[in-house]
This record gives structure tokens, sequence and C-alpha cells, in this order.
């Protein structure tokens, strides 16, 4: 019988984790959980006996993916696939997907709930101020991008977008001002939303010569990824500049630093959060599960990543 393993550090919602498992019996399929680990051994242990696996922020790294001696296919409950050694899997023939878009209602809404909570000075009960009227640029236009704007226009936001790979028409019809360089959206909005991979182009790309063109008061809200943004030109822009704060739902290097000198200004949630909705679970749970299932049953191969 074909084995399924989920293996999640972060587990999914019951609830998803219950559709997750439907999916997978509906199609003759066995599941195996693999919740709450906390030992990279445990997930190469629990590999070696499955056809499929799904993770979320997991790694499947090299390790992994050399002691899965059956399996086929990795996906990615979620959107970026950074954590998937793609050139390992390539060369063992096992195919990697991620589920585009299945959560990206989520991690809007918490980088709006992360603007709302920056205006309102962290609830300190002082006077704060209003999103409706202010300058935002959401740094590259995908799923989570798109979603973004549309909660932020809600808000009455002006909101401006940049992405090289987006046809400017594409974020006009949204009601969406296009901008074509990342330095005009820095150097036009007083919060910047960060929604760009991690890879090669992007690591430590967010760095204080962007950053500083940033007006003031400027707000930066990551729930992207943390190796996108220069920890040390972060901290410069906290010494270098008052009015700056950052928010993120991904630690930086720096972390105690930033927080030791500049409590005020900055946030960081506990543990990656933006997520860590029941509604996102079960979309990219399920989609995750489905998509299994009809690329052993049928050889799908949509959402393949390491083509
Ligand atoms: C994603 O890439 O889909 C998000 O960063 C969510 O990651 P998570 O599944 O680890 O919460």
């Amino acid at each position: 019988m074909t084995k399924v393993l989920v293996a999640t550090d972060k587990p999914f919602a019951p609830v998803a984790v219950k559709g997750i498992r439907k999916a997978i019996e509906n199609a003759g399929f066995e599941l195996v959980l693999l919740e709450n680990y906390t030992s990279q051994e445990e997930f190469v242990a629990a590999i070696g006996d499955v056809e499929a696996v799904i993770i979320r922020s997991d790694k499947a790294d090299k390790q992994v993916i050399e002691a899965g001696s059956k399996l086929k296919i990795i996906v990615r409950a979620g959107a970026g696939y950074d954590n998937i050694d793609l050139p390992a899997a390539t060369s063992k023939g096992i195919v990697a997907m991620n589920t585009p878009g299945q959560n990206s209602n989520a991690v809007a809404e918490l980088a709006l709930g992360m603007m709302v909570y920056y205006a309102r000075g962290f609830f300190n009960g002082k006077s704060g101020s209003e999103l409706m009227g202010k300058k935002l640029g959401i740094h590259a236009y995908g799923y989570v991008g798109k979603n973004v704007a549309r909660i932020a226009k809600g808000f009455g936001m002006e909101v401006y977008a940049f992405d090289p790979f987006i046809p400017r028409e594409e974020i006009a019809k949204d009601g969406v001002k296009w901008l074509g360089t990342v330095e005009e959206l820095y150097g036009t909005c007083n919060f910047i939303s960060l929604h760009i991979p991690a890879n090669s182009q992007t690591k430590q790309s967010v760095n204080y010569s962007l950053l500083s063109k940033m007006p003031a008061p400027a707000c930066l809200i990551n729930t992207a990824r943390a190796e996108v943004i220069n920890d040390a030109d972060l901290l410069k822009m906290f010494q270098d500049r008052k009015d700056f704060a950052y928010l993120t739902d991904v630690e930086p290097s720096n972390k105690a630093e930033i927080e030791a000198n500049f409590k005020a200004k900055f946030f960081c949630t506990p543990k990656k959060s933006g997520a860590q909705t029941e509604e996102a679970n079960i979309n990219a749970g399920i989609a995750a599960a489905k998509q299994i299932v009809n690329f052993i049953n049928n050889g799908d191969r949509t959402f393949q990543v390491n083509k």
C-alpha cells in the first residue's frame, strides 16, 4: 500500500489533518503522521518507508531525500519551497511541488494585522494613527501580495506594487499603482510589505541602500522569509533612523540585539504564524494530499517546481 507521510514540526490544525487523512485514505493509501518532531533524525528515520511526503517549512534536505529510498514526491503545503533541496530531489527523479495560493489570505491578514498593531503603537494605550490614506508598497505581487492589496484597499490605503515578473496591466487592474523599480517603491512608501521568495537573487537584497530610501515614518513588514533581509543593515536602520519600525513573522539572526535596544519599534512573532489558521491548513494540506493522489494515480505533475 502507498504510504504518505505528513512531517510537520509545526502541525496542521486537527481539522486539516482529518481532511488530509480522508483524501489519502479514500485513495486507498495509508497516512503516517510525524508531528512536533524535534530533531532532523526523526524525519530521516520516518522517510525511509514512504512514497510521498507532505511538509510545511520542514527541511527536505539532502539527508532526508537520500534516506527516502521509495520516495517519489515531496509536496510543500504552502508557497515557498526554499526548504527543499531541489537539486537533490531532481537527481533522484523525485518530483517536488508546492500548493500556490492556498494559504495566501492567512498570510496577508497577518501582514495587515501587523500594520494595525504598529499604527496603534503596539496597543500601548497612547494615541496612535490610522492606515487610511497611508502609502503601502507591496514588494512582489504574487498570491500573498495580491491579497494584501485587496485588504489594504479596504482600509483605504494608497497601494503601490513592484514586481518585475508581473505585467503592469495585471497590477493596475487591481487598482494598485505599478512602480517600475524597487528603489521607487521604497522611496515612495511609508509601509513596505515583503512578499519575495528566498532565492539566490533575493537573499540579503533588502539592504540599507534600499531601506534608507523609505520616507519617515517607515514601517517594514516581513511575512516572507528572514533571509531576504541583510540583518546588519537592518540593525543600522534602527540605529540611524529613530522613525524606523520592523514587524516580522520570521526571526532575524540578530533578534536579541534588536530587541534589547529597539523594543518599542520591533515585533517578532514567537513562532512563524502567517499560515497558521485552520482555513489555510485545510486549504494547503488537502490540496497537497490531492496533488499526491493525482500524481501517484494519474502522473499529474501540475505544480511541479523542479522541472
Ligand atoms: C509559505 O511559504 O507557504 C509560508 O511561509 C507558510 O509557511 P508554514 O507552512 O511553515 O507556516
